[in-house]
């Protein structure tokens, strides 16, 4: 087992346990396990592969051997659920009449799309540019921040991703997708999160934003703070002080907060937005993942009209900018997240999962922390409630138990289960994931 893995953004792919869970493939799927890793340049993080997926549905993925599974990773795209109706309808409809746009024209699912985009903030971020992912929003968020404020310097978190492109890894904060890659985009500083599970800083909160002005006057030229209101990876819900307390700082210095929703955003938290939960405006907001529907790659960034300054420059010029079908599937995304309540149906599961991760907490001692809002929580796993030594072997057992009987998700920073359902999700299907989990939780905890 890689040590230095088993505290990033995802799950190990090289322990013991793997191996026995490749084990447990038919020979069909190791045939087609072997091609792809015959075929594929080998990454950490996601290779080998874990399993052949051949249809999808809902909140739920079939693989090669016919067993459908929950997916409660879903790589945080699956907001509308997979293979979404009215998406797949939206999708086919626009390929009839123009699947492309060549970059110096225009096309009305582009201008129709960024119109709801821009409704769903209330017209407060009325300024919008498209992207084909999430890394390179950032990066278009990055260069605006420098245009407006004629300052390089970003502030981001250590342990944050926004993304595996260069400027993304350079301005993220997990050292490990920085390594090997030489110098990268400097002025970078990196604060504490504010973790007050297992944060350095402690546990109140001003501590964490009088680090943030030390850091700030210190270093000087600051141009940007660089965060995700709510952490994806990790589950950190900062309390609404600590945001509030962010941008005023933000304010006083003249720095740009962007605020990075890829994973999260179009009503994850029962909000449409973090933003809009923490009542604290962004100065920039990227969006991706979930944005195509969970089918197109799509994504944006949004910002204020006050920031349309930079019409001499290429933020984002990329070949796939408006593309028409990834535009009517965001247009019938955000259509579908309306019209079928999707933020008061998540409000009313938190309250569920409320309740019963805290019956689990309480029944089982290796649950260290439980953290959640909407439909993103993180259970941490701990060797002891005291010491919060992390419980990294049972937390990938578990991960793998689960997957055999039908639900899969994704461990963190070693050992943290990070559970995220698609928004759709009937609450049939919750319920079987909690049981398959508690099952598990009970068996692990009785073996320790
Ligand atoms: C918080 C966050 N920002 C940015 C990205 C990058 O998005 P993409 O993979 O579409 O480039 C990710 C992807 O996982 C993410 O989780």
């Amino acid at each position: 087992m890689n040590p230095e893995s088993l505290f990033t953004e995802g799950d190990i792919n090289q322990s013991e346990q793997r191996k026995n869970w490749d084990l447990y493939h038919d020979e069909n799927t190791r045939n087609w396990l072997k091609e792809d890793n015959d075929l594929f340049l080998h990454q950490s993080l996601s290779t080998p592969c874990l399993d052949v997926v051949e249809s999808s549905n809902g909140a739920g993925l079939r693989r090669l051997n016919g067993k459908r599974f929950l997916d409660f990773h879903g790589n945080s795209a699956h907001q509308v659920g997979f293979s979404n109706p009215a998406v797949i309808k939206a999708i086919k409809d626009q390929l009839d009449v123009l699947p492309f746009s060549t970059r110096r024209y225009t096309n009305k699912p582009a201008i129709t799309f960024a119109k709801k985009l821009v409704g769903s903030t209330g017209q407060i971020l009325n300024r919008v540019l498209f992207a084909p992912g999430g890394s390179l929003a950032i990066g278009m968020a990055l260069k605006l921040a420098r245009v407006v404020t004629g300052r390089h310097k970003v502030i981001s978190f250590w342990d944050s991703f926004h993304g595996a492109s260069l400027d993304a890894i350079s301005a993220g904060g997990e050292a490990m997708f920085r390594k090997k890659m030489g110098p990268t985009m400097p002025g970078v500083e990196r604060i504490p999160p504010p973790n007050l599970y297992r944060g350095v800083l402690g546990q109140n909160i001003d501590n964490y934003l009088e680090y943030l002005e030390y850091v700030i006057e210190k270093e000087g030229e600051i141009g940007a703070l660089l965060a995700e209101p709510i952490r994806n990876t990790d589950v950190i819900i900062p309390p609404k002080s600590y945001w509030k307390g962010v941008r005023e700082i933000c304010d006083r210095h003249n720095i740009l907060l962007i605020f990075d929703e890829i994973p999260n955003g179009l009503g994850r938290i029962g909000e449409m937005y973090a933003w809009q939960y923490y009542e604290v405006v962004p100065d920039i907001l990227c969006l991706g993942k979930g944005l195509g529907g969970c089918i197109m790659p799509h994504a944006a960034m949004l910002t204020h009209e006050k920031y349309n300054v930079a019409s001499e420059i290429s933020l984002g010029h990329f070949t796939h900018e408006k593309n028409p079908v990834a535009c009517a599937a965001g247009t019938a995304t955000l259509d579908y997240i309306r019209e079928n309540h999707l933020l008061g149906k998540v409000s009313e599961d938190e309250t569920y999962l409320y309740q019963r991760f805290r019956d689990f907490q309480n029944r089982y001692e290796l649950i260290g922390d439980i953290r959640g809002i909407g439909l993103i929580w993180g259970i941490e796993l701990v060797k002891d409630r005291i010491t919060k030594e992390k419980a990294v072997y049972e937390a990938e057992q578990l991960m793998y138990a689960c997957m055999r009987d039908g639900l899969s998700f994704k461990v963190s920073s070693g050992c943290i289960i990070q559970l995220l359902p698609a928004l759709t999700i009937s609450r049939e299907e919750l319920d079987q994931a909690l049981d398959i989990l508690e099952k598990n939780l009970a068996k692990i905890s009785s073996i320790i």
